[in-house]
């Protein structure tokens, strides 16, 4: 007879899932600890059904491979359905507002989900007015400010490694060049803003034209100081680099040229050098770990001999994605 999992805590039921920042650290713990036990259940056979006959709407305004893929398969995995809406092919592109959408689709289903990350000032605002005026739970799939989804599975894979107590740990967050497109400035914001919290020594490293948004770096700074770590800002990646524990190097555009991607592209093109090579993974601690989101571009933000190296936790962290989708659609929906 197939094992079912037992009933899961009400506690989180309604919330959305915006930015880390808006939620306490108990929480954040709360969903990793479900995350782990839906981990060892989908990797056992047990039956996860949490979500019998509910709909999560998954908003798109933007290409998805992992965060598309990782909702489907979990909505599915605990017995609902996950409903993909592409924003060019829905009413959107004809202007249908945040608001009608949050109502109609509260209507409709249990959950709404968006990625509405490419334009500096859009996606956050566009995911709080949905939520405003939908009466289920909004999951922030990547905004412009945040990837809250990402940061979580990321923080999972590190614990993963280094157990729960990361105090004191190094952690280079670092620019790196691309050629493919302009990526969005929210994966570096949202692991300031979350490493932030566990007194890590947070390294950010990026070329002058790269700054990230006043908004993270005060909250960065801000948790910081709460938790008793440090959060510094280098400019190149070698000294970003130098004795890390975990190495984030990671490509995004200038804030002010993500309406203009070819001088996005001619500012990022004077930094060709800013690549995750072997030399550079010399720098940080011997049993350092290498971590992206994904798509990397191989090649120019890393190597094969590093992405595909023993340094490596790229597959991990990209599976990872999975089994914390599934505990925040499990414990909010
Ligand atoms: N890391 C990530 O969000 O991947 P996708 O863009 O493929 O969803």
């Amino acid at each position: 007879m197939t094992q079912q999992a037992l009933p899961l805590t009400d506690r989180l039921r309604g919330r959305d899932w915006l930015m880390t920042q808006d939620w306490a650290d108990d929480e954040i713990d709360l969903v990793l600890a479900t995350a782990d036990q839906l981990k060892t259940q989908f990797k056992t056979g047990v039956q996860t059904l949490h979500l019998p006959h509910k709909t999560i709407f998954l908003i798109f305004f933007d290409n998805s491979t992992r965060t598309r893929n990782s909702f489907e398969a979990g909505i599915t995995q605990l017995g609902g359905h996950g409903h993909f809406i592409d924003s060019k092919t829905s009413q959107i592109a004809h202007g249908e507002s945040p608001k009608d959408m949050g109502i109609i689709l509260s209507g409709y289903g249990h959950g709404i989900a968006i990625r509405h990350d490419t334009v500096p000032g859009e996606g956050q605002t566009y995911m709080r007015e949905v939520a405003k005026w939908a009466d289920v739970p909004v999951i922030n799939m990547q905004c412009d400010v945040d990837h809250p989804c990402q940061t979580l599975a990321d923080l999972m894979t590190i614990r993963e490694e280094f157990g729960q107590d990361l105090r004191g740990l190094k952690i280079a967050v670092s620019w790196a060049y691309a050629p493919s497109y302009v990526k969005p400035m929210s994966v570096p914001q949202g692991l300031i803003m979350l490493m932030s919290r566990y007194g890590m020594d947070v390294t950010l490293g990026h070329p002058a034209e790269y700054a990230l948004m006043d908004e993270p770096m005060r909250l960065a700074r801000e948790n910081t100081e709460r938790s008793g770590g440090r959060f510094t800002v280098v400019d190149t990646m070698e000294e970003a680099f130098d004795g890390a524990d975990i190495v984030y190097p990671k490509s995004w555009g200038p804030e002010a040229l993500y309406g203009d991607p070819e001088a996005a592209m001619k500012v990022a093109s004077q930094y060709r050098h800013w690549i995750c090579d072997e030399a550079m993974m010399a720098r940080a601690k011997q049993r350092a770990i290498y971590m992206h989101c994904l798509p990397a571009d191989r090649g120019s933000e890393v190597t094969d001999a590093v992405i595909d190296g023993p340094q490596s936790r790229v597959y991990p962290e990209a599976e990872n994605r999975m089994h914390t989708a599934k505990a925040l659609m499990a414990l909010t929906m």
